[in-house]
């Protein structure tokens, strides 16, 4: 599903526009599974991205031309996601009926669950059960506020670039995630993709996306937790959150912040058992996002969830063309780069 598309080339280009890294992952669909043929990474500069809104349109815009010429990517088409507040994904019933039936009655329906005015909003959905046989149907319904979709269309353009598809974040991680890891079709899982300024939570019920929630903890915090009580330079803190040592000077940090996850995690699974009361308990947390890198971070949601918890890669099972990684490490990297995977696996048909 996506808010719209179009028809085009073999390649998939991927622009995942972060509030502290881009990521571009281009992606080969041509016979045969999808291989990853490019990746590029680079940061933000701070504050040109806060709370999902770019404050800096030329800064990022510019960011994002030297990222495709660091990439040699000549292709202007790309796909993006939008994610965040003002985007709402919900399951709804409606009577049973044929898709191109459904949209003007999706459409009224929305009305009743969307908090925006409808008018102003780009709605899509997809029927969840379309060979099921009951009376009604269920449809996951997404409306992302126009003004949203507008915006990242015209920083793309300013950047030279065409959106050809926009993509929902949620969808996008389940999407690489899925790929990556079959096994979690099983039973009830989340994906926490703990970014810079904002964690997603996506619950799992055999594979199929449950609840989406995000919670306002990135990396960020924990930077400013060492700047401020540890005097740390902003790029000290950041070696120390991207090193592989949870020293004595970060553990209370990651302590803290971690249970401050683990809250914003049982109280979705708290909400997940009142909406579907079937759906069982959490049996397993993957955690991808720059945050998932951070020492000791996911021992310490591991134990206060007392859930098994690791850390998720989009590279768990892609393949890869050779020499992507001979300039970016593949084990640092991998974990930033699920959402820009899952939008570069759709395949343009
Ligand atoms: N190898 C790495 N390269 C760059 N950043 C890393 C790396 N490992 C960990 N990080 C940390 O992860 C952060 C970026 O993570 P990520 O790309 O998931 O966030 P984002 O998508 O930019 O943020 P958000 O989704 O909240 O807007 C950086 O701020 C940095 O602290
Ligand atoms: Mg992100």
């Amino acid at each position: 599903m996506a808010l719209f598309g179009l028809g085009g080339s073999k390649s998939t280009v991927a622009l995942d526009i972060g509030s502290g890294y881009l990521k571009l992952v281009a992606m080969d669909h041509g016979k045969g599974e999808p291989v990853l043929s490019r990746v590029a990474v680079a940061p933000v500069l701070a504050d040109a991205i806060v709370e999902g809104e770019v404050m800096d349109p030329d800064i990022v815009a510019d960011t994002v031309q030297g990222l495709f010429k660091s990439a040699g990517i000549k292709q202007k088409q790309v796909v993006v996601a939008v994610g965040g507040r003002d985007v709402i994904i919900k399951k709804i019933q409606v009577d049973r009926m044929k898709e191109s039936d459904a949209y003007e009655v999706v459409r009224w329906e929305a009305q009743q669950h969307v908090p925006f005015d409808i008018e102003a909003v780009e709605l899509d959905f997809q029927i969840l059960d379309p060979d099921g046989e009951g009376l009604q149907m269920d449809v996951l319904l997404v409306a992302a506020k126009r003004d949203l979709v507008e915006d990242k269309l015209q920083l793309l353009a300013q950047a030279g670039l065409e959106a050809v598809i926009v993509d929902v974040d949620a969808f996008a991680l389940h999407n690489a995630f899925e790929l990556n890891y079959p096994e979690a079709k099983q039973g009830v899982v989340a994906l926490l993709n703990i970014g810079h300024e904002v964690t997603n939570v996506n619950i799992l019920l055999g594979g199929i996306p449950l609840l989406t929630r995000d919670l306002s903890i990135g990396t960020r915090k924990f930077r400013e937790d060492l700047q401020r009580e540890r005097g740390m330079s902003a790029e000290d803190a950041d070696a120390l959150l991207q090193g592989y040592e949870l020293t004595a000077d970060l553990e209370p940090f990651v302590q803290n912040r971690g249970e401050e996850m683990a809250v914003g995690l049982e109280r979705a699974g708290a909400f997940l058992q009142t909406a579907a009361r079937d759906a069982g308990t959490l049996q397993r947390v993957y955690c991808c996002g720059g945050g998932a890198r951070i020492p000791g971070l996911s021992d310490v949601l591991g134990q206060r969830l007392r859930l098994p918890v690791e850390v998720a890669t989009p590279l768990q099972r892609l393949r890869v063309k050779d020499q992507v990684f001979d300039t970016v490490n593949a084990d640092e990297v991998g974990p930033l780069l699920m959402l820009a995977t899952g939008l570069a696996l759709r395949a343009r048909r």
